[in-house]
């Protein structure tokens, strides 16, 4: 069955042909113009009560806001994190909270885009219904380092897979008539030193890997804006940045919408002619480069006033293809907290990934008697990710684990959980059993709980946040000396990780059972226990590889790691002489750089085991689709990926996912699926254009990109072009 994505709002909009529509409506009120409007829409100001900034009249605490200019009929421009749902601000807004998703490494885990377009769709709503009109959304960074510590923000390692989901998500959110970014464009891989860290990257490795997610992302999503890093690319930073902004995005892409740069990312007023359209949270900035330094610059200088009237038409054009003028946002809208939270629960859902299953360990036993539950605060909550995407529900976070200094900074990177406690969870669906519950502080404790159980469910914790990347993949403050000793008391012990990413597993072999729960968001305890005892079939599978040493990575020590202060502040940072080298992997990261080396992960991308089991097969490629059987082999019904690699060219290893498709079936069901194939994934970058070679491409399906069928060889005519 085709995917069937309703097309954003940008595409959609009120009527037909909307874009160029709004293209052309935009270009009229700029042609009506007065100069001191036109400085009005180019720079937002951070809306909270911190770093310089306040809640502006007519505005909402969020991460920024452009007044209204009432005689053009345009609307205020109100700005909210993010990805995961309405971001929480410490609670600054007083208006409740939130719906919270699960992070985005989870939401990469279904591999589901209809789902992702209801998960968008629903944040957007509750932005909505709080006043906001602009969502800095659609976080896409490939997953280039499994220690990035927004690794939980994003969605997967591969460019295909990351283009539609993320797609997906931001057509769901503009289908509320709000705008949703794109971000971070692009290459901004590390936190180690992201305000400045240069990455040097050939033009064919980047088109092929980051910059093909994000194209891929706009094409189906059609993001009203696009957000640019703070990093640097081939020496440039990511918003002053000619090549990425006015040729790959502009001129290449054709895009339409508008630039805004990340919060404090803007180097000085030179921006403007290299792209950049809007300048956010500008009193971050070391200069509010957009408002009158931009006007008196484009009264004498034609080259910015030519920008100036560009930058307005970008930013109207996004406003009217999304109809922000026709379809306001006030605050106090109604919110069905109880609807979006199922879907919260359906995304944990399908989004957790059963890693292991030693002899069926799990799902529980109906008759289980007595079970020990240790760690992770699993009587309280799930823990969530800190930074700008930061979410939470009504009463704000159930836990809160300082982590560093004081200040609205130490507050807003801190260790949360939401309320969900999968201890209670467990309690309310196995009411018979007596479940006891141990902090995990003391392993004798743990180990004594885990000897009278017959199952012991350790929850182990690895907190991420923007700003900081982990140092390594070990789990933390003693958490594999707890599971070692827990699962050498009871053999039948069942580790559930609540990660930002990819973890080590020293002690995998000893354990049942293994799920990787991500941060699974506002009802994360409640789809944990839903899996466990198997009244939810685990479909996930993993959209990144999950290393088995650091050795293996491309850079087994992150650069700048030994060198920058990290830090979560703008404000307080150096710019660095730190570059990091992509060259070394190319476009093939993550489960293409294995190929390519020959090496086994621990967990490879596309893993996931299910209570059912299945069988693929009978697959035929040609040079635009491919098509193939799914069969339910099992005893109950569940959902599996179909995944079709190239996995090699010329007889030379090449892997890369060309189609992928989640099915759901009935024990015994048997279905056909047919999937595009994206010529881009069968090219080279070469020229300034897209190259396929006159070879032989050899094509498999994989249950994982390591568990390959039986390759289906075919030649493929050669084709160049441009995009
Ligand atoms: C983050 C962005 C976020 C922005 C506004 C920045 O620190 O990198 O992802 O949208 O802040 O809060």
């Amino acid at each position: 069955m085709a995917l069937v994505i309703p097309l954003s709002a940008f595409a959609q909009g009120d009527g037909p042909s909307t874009l160029a529509a709004s293209e052309k409506r935009a270009a009229e009120t700029v042609s009506r113009m007065e100069d001191a409007e036109k400085t009005v829409l180019t720079k937002t100001m951070l809306a909270v009560p911190l770093m310089g900034g306040s809640v502006p009249e007519g505005g909402v605490a969020g991460a920024g806001f452009a007044p209204a200019i009432p005689r053009l009929g345009i609307p205020a421009l109100k700005e909210t994190d993010a990805s995961l749902g309405v971001a929480y601000l410490m609670g600054l807004r007083n208006d409740g909270g939130a719906t919270a998703l699960p992070s985005g490494v989870a939401m990469g885990s279904t591999w589901n885009p209809e789902l992702l377009y209801r998960a968008g769709a629903m944040i957007g709503s509750e932005a909505r219904a709080k006043g906001f009109n602009v969502m800095l959304a659609g976080g896409v960074n490939l997953m280039r380092d499994p220690r990035n510590g927004r690794t939980f923000e994003y969605l997967s390692e591969d460019p295909l897979q990351s283009g539609i989901l993320v797609g997906a998500s931001i057509a769901g959110i503009q289908s509320n008539h709000i705008i949703s970014t794109i971000k971070h464009f692009a290459l901004n891989g590390q936190e180690t030193g992201r305000f400045s860290v240069d990455v040097r990257v050939s033009e064919a490795a980047a088109r092929e890997s980051d910059l093909l997610a994000f194209q891929i992302g706009i094409e189906r999503g059609q993001p009203g804006s696009v957000m640019c890093a703070y990093n640097k690319v081939l020496g440039h930073k990511a918003c002053d940045n000619d090549w990425l902004l006015n040729t790959v995005l502009k001129k290449d892409w054709r895009y339409k919408g508008y630039v805004m740069s990340d919060w404090g990312a803007v180097p000085g007023l030179s921006t403007a002619l290299n792209g950049l359209d809007q300048q956010s949270g500008a009193q971050i900035d070391k200069a509010v480069y957009f408002g009158d330094m931009l006007a008196k610059a484009a009264k004498s200088d034609p080259a910015y006033a030519v920008r100036l009237d560009d930058m307005n038409k970008r930013i109207l054009t996004a406003i009217y293809a999304n109809g922000l003028d026709k379809y306001p946002a006030t605050p106090g809208g109604a919110i069905d907290r109880k609807a979006n939270a199922d879907i919260a629960e359906e995304v944990a859902r399908q989004g957790v990934v059963l890693l292991r299953n030693r002899g069926g360990a799990l799902p529980l036993a109906a008759g289980v008697k007595r079970v020990a539950i240790i760690g992770g605060y699993a009587d309280r909550g799930v823990l969530s990710g800190a930074g700008s995407s930061q979410v939470h529900g009504d009463k704000g976070p159930e836990v809160i684990v300082p982590k560093q200094g004081g200040g609205p900074v130490g507050d807003f990177i801190s260790e949360q959980y939401h309320e969900s406690s999968p201890l209670k969870a467990l309690r309310a669906k196995l009411p018979n059993a007596t479940i006891a519950y141990s902090e995990g502080r003391y392993i004798s404790e743990a180990v004594t709980q885990a000897k009278l159980a017959d199952v012991a469910i350790v929850f182990a914790t690895q907190w991420a946040s923007e700003g900081f990347d982990q140092p390594d993949l070990s789990l933390p403050s003693g958490q594999d000396a707890l599971i070692a000793a827990v699962a050498e008391a009871n053999p039948n012990t069942i580790v559930v990780l609540e990660t930002g990413g990819p973890v080590m597993m020293p002690w995998l072999d000893k354990t049942a059972a293994v799920l990787a729960a991500w941060y699974p968001g506002a009802r994360g305890g409640e789809a944990i226990a839903s899996i466990l005892i198997g009244e939810t079939n685990p479909s996930g599978r993993l959209p990144l590889t999950f290393p088995a040493s650091l050795d293996q990575l491309p850079r087994p020590v992150i650069d700048g790691a030994s060198e920058v202060a990290e830090s979560f502040d703008v404000m307080a940072a150096q710019d660095s002489k730190l570059s990091t080298n992509y060259d070394v992997e190319g476009s093939d990261l993550g489960y293409r750089w294995n190929a390519r080396r020959g090496q086994k992960a621990l967990f490879p991308f596309g893993f996931g085991l299910s209570y059912a089991s299945f069988a693929t097969g009978d697959l035929k490629v040609n040079a635009t689709s491919a098509s193939f059987t799914v069969r339910n082999t099992g005893k109950r019904a569940g959902a599996t990926v179909g995944q079709v690699y190239l996995v090699s060219r010329n007889g030379e290893i090449k892997q890369r996912l060309v189609g992928f498709q989640r099915v759901s079936l009935e024990a015994g069901a048997q279905q056909k699926v047919s999937v595009a194939i994206d010529p881009r994934l069968l090219a080279d970058w070469r020229d300034g254009g897209w190259s396929i070679a006159a070879d032989d491409y050899a094509f498999a399906l994989g249950d994982d990109a390591e568990t390959l069928g039986k390759p289906v060889t075919v030649r493929m005519k050669a084709k160049h072009w441009k995009d």
